[in-house]
């Protein structure tokens, strides 16, 4: 799964159909021809802007990258796909607009402690991390008591997960761009608002799911140091009260697929991991500032779970494949309830692709539906709930309706009345 990370040879000239979308997806313009130098390597949505390249009514399809349907299939048997075909039908919500987060944010990690939501760390920008914790009262619907967090602490792709009092947060990606990560390890006192170390995980990774269960903190997938490569290592540490019951992490059976940005809970004594991919974004290569490019991506609809028997089984997949939903879910009687998400890139325009539904997982029947339509599509929401009140916040928003690509960080708070499936 692993793309080369070398510098990529050009891949020559290769024959476009340029079609012109426009607003009603609509005529065939004109062909002509493109140098396709790299397909993924551009620095993509990560300039100054955090957007692919302003290409939002054309569609254009080089040769060599035809999706699957495409293949084996001559020009004029070539189906045209809107850019928005990844949209699932989905009920309208009604969505209450409530007061923003004291900054926006994208990566950031969310923790709900009955009506408080503890928000962490997060890009404002691409080249400025927070490190700090806002706080919003689900009761009085109010954002405030902020506080720093730990110099060392990572600023994105934490693992974090609570007891109800000790908010645990494990390894991550340090600084801005895309830097390195750490393997620092801190467990903070919500009470006290103090912060202590707890082991660092054997090696650093990013983004990898993290749950408590059965007395241990448990860590694993998430990508490795390179931040692309998925790493499939699973490691536990007892803990009890905000504090290591071990001096060391032990390892644990490794998950069957690895990679970052899944959701991960514990239900019912069971162990569940959700969606997620392979690969990221990279440093370029000798860039002083780390700067992002991209990279091949998979995005996945599998979930796992582990129960007594500790061999990882496989469960009805996702309604579609969704990353970036580690902090993007809340647990509500017997579902998980997920918001938005990023799925798998456009296959024509290979341009990322922004999710815009709420699905509902229920843990007993093991069945998936899509409960409803976000005002937008959105990733890296930070999510809570709170008497019949469904909310989400930050993250980095599409472009608008007709174009799913990701444009605007936002610290916006958003609130709608929950309705489960049976
Ligand atoms: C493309 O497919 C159409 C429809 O099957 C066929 O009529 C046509 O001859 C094909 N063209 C080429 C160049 O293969
Ligand atoms: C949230 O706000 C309500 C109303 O102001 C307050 O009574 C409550 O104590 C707050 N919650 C916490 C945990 O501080
Ligand atoms: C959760 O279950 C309770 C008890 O059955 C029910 O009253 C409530 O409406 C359910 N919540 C949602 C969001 O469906």
């Amino acid at each position: 799964m692993v793309r080369q990370t070398g510098k990529q040879t050009p891949r020559g000239t290769a024959r476009l159909v340029l079609i012109c979308v426009g607003l009603l997806g609509i005529g065939l313009i004109a062909d002509f021809f493109w140098a396709s130098s790299s397909r993924f390597n551009t620095s993509l949505s990560f300039s100054n802007t955090w957007s692919p390249p302003p290409n939002t009514a054309l569609l254009s399809l080089p040769s060599k990258a035809k999706s699957k349907e495409e293949k084996g299939k001559n020009e004029s048997q070539r189906v045209l796909l809107s850019a928005t075909f990844a949209d699932l039908p989905a009920p309208e919500l009604k969505w209450d607009k409530m007061a923003d987060a004291p900054v926006p944010r994208l990566d950031g990690a969310a923790i709900q402690i009955k009506d408080l939501l503890f928000v962490f760390a997060g890009y404002g920008t691409i080249d400025l991390v927070h490190s700090h914790v806002d706080i919003y009262n689900f009761t009085d619907n109010t954002w405030g008591g902020r506080f720093d967090m730990p110099k060392e602490m990572a600023h994105s792709h934490l693992g974090m997960v609570t007891d109800g009092r000790y908010i645990y947060v494990v390894t991550g990606q340090y600084g801005p761009q895309c830097r390195g990560p750490t393997a620092h390890t801190f467990v903070l006192d919500t009470e006290t608002k103090t912060w202590q170390d707890l082991p660092p995980l054997p090696v650093p990774r990013y983004a990898p799911a993290t749950q408590l269960w059965r007395g241990r903190l448990h860590v694993m997938g998430g990508s490795k140091e390179n931040r692309h490569t998925p790493g499939l290592e699973h490691w536990s540490i007892a803990v009890k009260d905000g504090k290591a019951l071990e001096k060391e992490w032990r390892s644990e059976i490794p998950i069957p697929r690895g990679g970052p940005h899944r959701a991960c809970v514990v239900f019912k004594d069971r162990l569940y991991v959700i969606g997620g991919q392979e690969g990221d974004f990279m440093a370029k290569p000798g860039s002083p500032i780390f700067k992002c490019s991209r990279r091949n991506e998979v995005v996945y609809s599998d979930v796992y779970m582990l129960d007594d028997e500790m061999k990882w089984k496989t469960l009805p997949p996702m309604p579609k494949p969704d990353s970036h939903i580690e902090f993007a879910w809340a647990i509500v009687n017997n579902s998980i309830v997920i918001i938005g998400g990023t799925t798998d890139k456009h296959p024509v325009t290979k341009k990322m692709i922004l999710v815009g539904e709420v699905f509902q997982f229920n843990l007993d029947t093991l069945k998936w539906s899509v409960i409803g339509k976000l005002p937008f599509r959105v990733k890296t929401t930070l999510v809570g709930y709170w008497k019949g009140w469904l909310y989400f916040t930050s993250g980095q928003r599409d472009r608008g309706p007709d174009d799913p690509a990701p444009k605007k960080v936002i610290g916006e708070m958003w609130r709608t009345k929950l309705k489960l499936n049976p």
